[in-house]
């Protein structure tokens, strides 16, 4: 793992978060994409070298729309850099860690991603990515 890229909060409203963390970071949304495989739209904020991913539901029966239903507006993930993804996932698989899926996806912003099971990991759904190379 090479650190934290960015955090994923979940929000019911794009619009009205994107004003909101526009003013709270004093920097405006680079990117909004839509990501078919999450059924989510997202939009995203550098500040620094770490990134905030908002995560609106495009689907009601999606996971982005049931985690706002059990738990509200909030923090939903932490995704990590890492440079090889699949040797990461089998490092952290030998350690104990269960994945939802172990296959990398396609994720927004240009990455391949695995999200590891939030119960093998303290009640943290951790995100690992690794940039695609062109
Ligand atoms: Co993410």
């Amino acid at each position: 793992m090479k650190a934290i890229e960015h955090i994923g909060i979940a929000v019911s409203d794009l619009e009205q978060s994107i004003a909101l963390y526009t003013a709270l970071l004093n920097t405006p949304c680079y990117k909004t994409e839509e990501v078919d495989s999450e059924q989510v739209t997202t939009a995203f904020f550098q500040k620094g070298d770490q990134k905030i991913e908002l995560l609106a539901s495009t689907n009601p029966e999606g996971t982005i729309a049931k985690f706002i239903e059990k738990k509200g507006q909030g923090i939903h993930h932490i995704a990590f850099a890492v440079t090889d993804i699949k040797a990461e996932v089998q490092r952290l698989k030998a350690e104990g860690f269960v994945f939802v899926s172990e296959e990398p996806k396609r994720g927004a912003d240009n990455k391949w991603v695995v999200f590891m099971h939030p119960k093998s990991a303290g009640g943290v759904l951790v995100e690992l990515c690794q940039e695609i190379m062109p």
